[in-house]
């Protein structure tokens, strides 16, 4: 079968995932959001014990078999660490930083390219995250480039983490954000950047509903 693939990549917090889903929905395609797969990595390297920056150590947790999978519930992701379903821990500021450390470390981006690459082989997909345009899916029929400033950026995720009932400032929220895109754009591997050939989608001043339809209107004629 063939299958047709579109890549959204952009900094965290310009909405790629809650904006891909909803696409994914309505177009009927798999969702397919990679950035759980890095926080389900900076999970199993939290849990071994190994503390921010011991980059040395991570290959450790590689070798020692772990699995990570998606499984998917009425078309929702739900990602598996040797099979626990891990959904709902990966989603903390923590689990954030973990997965930006994890992701510079180019063992653990090649432990789950092959894992990526298959989804897009078997299914209809969005796959959102950083590099997809560049790295794993280079002939994606569709590539968007999804951002927004990172004061609108920072105010949504911490609308967010408050809902969530998490204790953090607005401030804090600005500075991690403004951190993590700092590490996703000057790693060497895999570098957060917009692909040639992706368009350019700024969210700053759209609503939810605005974004969803924008991201839609690329994707439409390629179907
Ligand atoms: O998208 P999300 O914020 O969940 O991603 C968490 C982290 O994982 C990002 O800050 C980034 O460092 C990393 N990531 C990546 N490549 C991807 C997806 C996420 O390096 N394709």
């Amino acid at each position: 079968m063939k299958t047709i693939a579109v890549a959204i990549d952009g900094p965290s917090g310009a909405g790629k995932s809650t904006i891909a889903r909803a696409a994914a929905g309505h177009l009927g395609f798999v969702y397919v959001d990679t950035g759980a797969m890095y926080r389900t990595i900076g999970l199993a390297v939290c849990r071994a014990g190994i503390a921010l920056g011991q980059t040395e150590r991570i290959q450790s947790v590689l070798d020692s078999g772990i699995q990570v999978s998606l499984k998917y519930e009425q078309g929702v992701q739900h990602v598996l660490l040797d099979g626990e379903d891990v959904s709902a821990s990966i989603r903390t500021p923590e689990m954030s930083k973990y997965a930006s450390f994890v992701s510079a470390v180019p063992a653990v981006r090649a432990f789950l390219l092959q894992t990526q690459r298959e989804m897009a082989k078997t299914h209809n997909v969005i796959m959102d995250g950083r590099d997809i345009g560049t790295v794993i899916l280079p002939d994606a029929e569709v590539k968007i480039f999804l951002t927004a400033s990172a004061q609108a950026r920072s105010k949504r995720r911490f609308i967010e983490l408050r809902e969530k009932g998490e204790d953090v400032t607005l401030e804090e929220v600005l500075a991690d954000m403004k951190q993590r895109d700092h590490d996703d754009e000057t790693r060497a591997a895999a570098p957060l950047k917009q692909a040639e050939d992706a368009i350019l989608v700024d969210t700053s001043e759209l609503t939810l509903e605005q974004s969803i339809a924008a991201v839609e209107a690329v994707i439409r004629p390629a179907l």
